[in-house]
């Protein structure tokens, strides 16, 4: 499949934005100051693959956030357990979440899995790994191309 654009430039803080790449979707999220001190912050010792050696994502992007510029974060939208849809729970204080110290990510209705801002998913969860990140790049300030 081609390579799908995404402007940016109109994402609010704290906003997400979903295009389709490939007949997968693909999250885009911006992520404030706070939510990246929030997620950088939260002990790894509660993730799966805090450094995600077992998680696909493309050989260039490394750092805990998971991404090119760490308030841009891109990620498949499709849990990696058997493929529901996650919910947007950006708040660190999400109610039906199941956890309290929650710091803020997705969460999946269908059997309770739980990945934060960067997509890294907790233990104890039925999905085994994060969220994928698709190659992706920048084309300018403001325009992601993915793929
Ligand atoms: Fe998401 Fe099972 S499909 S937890």
């Amino acid at each position: 499949g081609a390579p799908v654009k995404a402007d940016v430039s109109k994402l609010a803080p704290g906003q997400r934005m979903t295009v389709e790449w490939r007949g997968r979707p693909v999250w885009i999220i911006n992520r404030t100051p706070e939510m990246i001190e929030r997620t950088e912050s939260f002990a790894t010792d509660r993730l799966a693959d805090p450094e995600s050696q077992a998680s696909l994502q493309p050989s260039y992007i490394a750092g805990q956030m998971r991404s090119i510029r760490p308030e841009i974060g891109v990620l498949i939208g499709i849990c990696t357990h058997l493929g529901c849809s996650p919910v947007y729970r950006p708040e660190p204080d999400a109610a039906g979440v199941g956890v309290e110290d929650w710091p803020g990510g997705f969460f999946c209705p269908c059997h309770g899995s739980r990945f934060d801002l960067a997509g890294r998913v907790f233990s104890n969860v039925p999905a085994p790994t994060n969220l994928e990140v698709p190659p992706y790049r920048f084309e300018g300030d403001n325009i992601i191309v993915v793929g």
